[in-house]
């Protein structure tokens, strides 16, 4: 069987990141723990997580001309992802993360860099690969209007399309009508309803919310249905929606149900979460398929 082909559309980011007990107050130096560079991003992280789970996976997105560019298209194609569509760009560097990692969560601040350069015109030139796709995948560390011009070329191709807004901004009205699928996280819902406050009541059955260790959950016919999850070690939940991301648009690019892909999706992120870093932490289709059966 061919496997199905997913192209995603985003973000490239070299995560730069710390471990300490805890987090610095305003203004207080803090020793941390251990520092590590990863390859991450939001695209590059569901990228990883649709290979690993089977997809023929083909990436557009921009880098610097530097080291981290380097690396983060190598580790990209190691993984089987299909990155002749990555373009290296001389103006700015690539994108960055810096993270800082303690026992209870994680926060992040990203410095675009090369992703902010991801326009129209690099749609328009890698349009082929989003023509031939059975689903596109998107998210918005990459500018809006360019989001918004993929929706529109998906919509008009009929070719599926899932919107991961993260993120959360406010989105435009190609996004919001020709996405098949948008899945926020619980707070990204919650930023996303108070900038359209019409949307859940018009397009709630595009909705498939992430609620961490609560799962999943969407609508049908606007009726909420919860899909749980499994218990997990926590180590690090930094990519865990990236996981879900990638691992449901496996599922559903496939031709899988929303339930079925929903419970795929949530048991990826859970075995995703007990292990440090991002695209290290994603399954294989063999220990998801093991920990759905345990
Ligand atoms: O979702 C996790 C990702 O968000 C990190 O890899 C970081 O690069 C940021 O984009």
């Amino acid at each position: 069987m061919s496997k199905p082909k997913v192209t995603i559309v985003g973000s490239l980011n070299m995560d730069l990141v710390v471990t300490a007990e805890r987090h610095p107050s305003i203004g207080e130096t803090l020793t941390g723990e251990k520092f590590t560079t990863l390859c991450g991003g939001k695209g590059a992280n569901q990228a990883v997580a649709a290979a690993r789970l089977g997809c023929d996976v083909t990436f557009i997105g921009r880098v610097g001309n530097d080291a981290f560019g380097i690396e983060m298209i190598e580790s990209l194609r190691k993984e089987g992802v299909n990155v002749g569509n990555i373009e290296m760009i001389d103006e700015v560097e690539s994108g960055i993360a810096m993270i800082t990692v303690n026992p209870l969560d994680n926060t992040i601040i990203v410095v675009p860099g090369a992703n902010a350069h991801v326009t129209t015109d690099v749609i328009d030139k890698h349009r082929q690969a989003i023509l031939e796709s059975d689903v596109v995948v998107t998210q918005l560390e990459i500018p809006m209007d360019t989001v918004d011009y993929v929706a529109q070329v998906c919509g008009e191709n009929n070719i599926d399309l899932v919107v991961n807004p993260a993120p959360a901004q406010k989105l435009t009205d190609n996004i919001i009508n020709y996405s098949t699928y948008i899945t926020p996280n619980q707070i990204e819902l919650t930023q996303l309803a108070a900038a359209h406050p019409e949307i859940l009541k018009d397009h709630v059955d595009k909705f498939v919310v992430t609620s961490g260790s609560k799962g999943c959950y969407y609508s049908v016919d606007a009726f909420r249905v919860d899909v749980p999850t499994m218990k997990a070690e926590v180590v690090d939940t930094t990519g865990a929606g990236d996981c879900f991301n990638g691992a449901f648009v496996s599922y559903i690019a496939q031709g899988k149900s929303l339930q079925e892909s929903c419970h795929f999706a949530n048991t990826a992120a859970s075995i995703s979460v007990e292990k440090f870093g991002a695209q290290h932490a994603m399954p294989t289709t063999e220990q998801v398929l093991g920990r759905m059966q345990s």
